[in-house]
C-alpha cells in the first residue's frame, strides 16, 4: 500500500488508550480481572439507561475475547443443542452461522428483506411455522414432487444480525419467535452503539445480545467481544462456560483470602475470557462511543450526500440510529460496461481499499454440501452480494480524504456509463 492510499479500516487510537495498556502491563496483572470487570459493569450500564423503563430484568455483561465465541456461549446458554433448528440470515459473516454447528445444531437460512440488507421477518416466520410441522424449512422447488428442502428438526432460536450497525425490526422478530417460543440472540457485532426508534440499544432487546471489539469495528481492543443478557439463567450459564466451567472467575481464585486455590469444575467449558490489557483499551474506546458514532456519522453524511443522485449508485438504507459500521454501497453494474469485480479492481488500482460484505454463506461450499442448498435459493441475499460495495468509513478519515472516494467513484462511473 503506498503511503496516501485509503485504507478499508483503521482503528482510532490515542494517548489514553496507551496509557491504559501501560497502567495495566505496570499492575503485574496481564489476564482477566479488574479491568476485564470495571468494562463489563461500564458496558451495561451504557446499555441500561434507555432499558430501565422497559420490563427487561436487569442487563449483565460479560466481556468475551471474540464476538464469535460470545455468540458460542449465548447459545449454548440457551440450551440448543443436537436436533434443534436456527435461524440465520444467509447474508452474514461466517461466525453467525458456525456457532450453531459448533452445537451440533442446524442452520436454516433466510433470506434479505427486499431493498434492505437485514433478515426478512415474514421469510423468517414462514421458516418457522414449516419446520413447527415437521416439514423442511423450504418448500418444493418449481417441478419437485417432494416436501420440500434444507434442515428438519424444532426451531430453537433465531440469530438476526444488524447489518451495518443499522438495527433490525426488532418489534417484528420478537413478536414472531416470542409467539412460538423461539429465543433471540441478537448478533449486533457491528452494533454499537446502535439505536432502535425507542430509544433502546440494538443488541439490549432479544434474550441475548453479542458486540465485536473486532480490529474494524465501532469500538474496538484488536480482538474482543462482550455478551449481555437480561435473562439471569443465560447470564449464569455463560458466566461458568466462559471459563472451564468453572464457578468463579480467576481474579477470585487468586485473591480470595478464604480459599485463594480451591474451584470447582461444573461442566467442560470455554477459554473465551478477555485480558485486562484488552478491556483497558475497552473502556477508554467505550467512553469515546458517541465521540467515534458521531465521526462515522459525518463520513456516511458526505458519502449519501454525494451518491445520492447518481444513477449508478444506490446509497444504503440507514436511520438516525445507524452506528455506521459500513457503508454498503450499491452499484448498477447493468448501466455500466463493467460489473462489480472490475469496479474493485479500479478502486484499488486509484488507492482505494475497499472490501465487500458479505459473500452469502448460502453459497459457501459447506453449507451447499450441508443442506443442499442451490445460489438461487435465497435471491435477495445474491443480489445484494453481487451488487454491493463497503467503501472505508473509520473515525480518523479526514475530509479530503472522503473527498477523494468520492471523486474515484465519480471518475470510474463517468469512464464506463453505458
Ligand atoms: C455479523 C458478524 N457477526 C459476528 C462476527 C464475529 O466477530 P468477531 O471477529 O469478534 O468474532 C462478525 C465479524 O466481523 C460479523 O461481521
Amino acid at each position: 500500500m503506498a503511503d496516501n492510499d485509503i485504507p478499508f479500516a483503521l482503528p482510532y487510537m490515542g494517548t489514553q488508550e496507551e496509557e491504559a495498556v501501560l497502567r495495566v502491563l505496570r499492575s503485574g496483572w496481564l489476564t482477566t480481572g479488574k479491568e476485564a470487570l470495571a468494562f463489563e459493569k461500564e458496558f451495561s450500564a451504557f446499555l441500561w439507561g434507555p432499558v430501565r423503563n422497559s420490563p427487561q430484568a436487569e442487563l449483565q455483561s460479560f466481556a468475551v475475547n471474540s464476538a464469535t465465541s460470545g455468540l458460542h456461549l449465548a447459545l449454548e446458554a440457551s440450551g440448543i443443542g443436537p436436533g434443534d433448528v436456527v435461524l440465520v440470515p444467509s447474508f452474514t459473516f461466517a461466525s453467525t452461522a458456525e456457532v450453531v454447528r459448533y452445537l451440533k445444531a442446524d442452520v436454516a437460512f433466510v433470506d434479505t428483506a427486499p431493498g434492505t440488507f437485514h433478515l426478512d421477518p415474514n421469510a423468517l416466520e414462514r421458516t418457522i411455522d414449516r419446520l413447527s410441522r415437521g416439514l423442511p424449512a423450504y418448500p418444493p422447488r418449481k417441478n419437485s414432487r417432494d416436501t420440500g428442502f434444507g434442515p428438519r428438526g424444532k426451531p430453537k432460536a433465531a440469530l438476526p444480525v444488524h447489518y451495518g450497525g443499522l438495527p433490525c425490526d426488532m418489534g417484528r422478530i420478537m413478536e414472531i419467535c416470542r409467539r412460538r417460543g423461539v429465543r433471540v440472540i441478537e448478533d449486533a457485532a457491528h452494533a454499537f452503539p446502535s439505536l432502535l426508534g425507542d430509544g433502546r440499544f440494538a443488541g439490549a432487546i432479544g434474550d441475548a445480545g453479542v458486540f465485536s471489539f473486532y480490529a474494524t469495528k465501532t469500538i474496538t481492543t484488536g480482538e474482543g467481544g462482550m455478551v449481555v443478557t437480561g435473562d439471569p439463567d443465560i447470564a449464569k450459564r455463560i458466566s461458568i462456560m466462559r471459563l472451564h466451567g468453572i464457578d468463579r472467575t480467576v481474579w477470585n481464585r487468586y485473591t480470595d483470602n478464604r480459599a485463594s486455590w480451591y474451584y470447582e469444575i461444573v461442566e467442560p467449558g470455554y477459554k473465551y475470557n478477555l485480558p485486562d490489557i484488552l478491556a483497558a483499551i475497552g473502556r477508554i474506546q467505550l467512553q469515546r462511543a458517541w465521540e467515534l458514532f458521531e465521526m462515522r456519522k459525518r463520513i456516511a453524511a458526505q458519502y449519501d450526500e454525494a451518491f445520492r443522485d447518481n444513477p449508478h449508485l444506490t446509497i444504503p438504507p440507514s436511520g438516525a440510529g445507524d452506528a455506521r459500521h459500513l457503508y454498503p454501497l450499491g452499484i448498477k453494474s447493468e448501466t455500466l460496461t463493467i460489473d462489480r469485480d472490475t469496479f474493485i479492481d479500479k478502486l484499488k488500482e486509484k488507492g482505494i481499499g475497499v472490501s465487500v460484505h458479505f459473500i452469502p454463506l448460502h453459497i459457501m461450499p459447506y453449507y451447499k454440501k450441508c443442506y443442499g442448498l442451490e445460489a438461487e435459493d435465497f435471491p435477495e441475499s445474491l443480489k445484494n452480494f453481487k451488487k454491493v460495495i463497503s467503501l472505508p468509513i473509520w473515525p480518523g478519515m479526514t475530509s479530503s480524504q472522503v473527498e477523494r472516494v468520492i471523486d474515484a467513484l465519480g471518475s470510474i462511473c463517468g469512464e464506463t456509463a453505458r
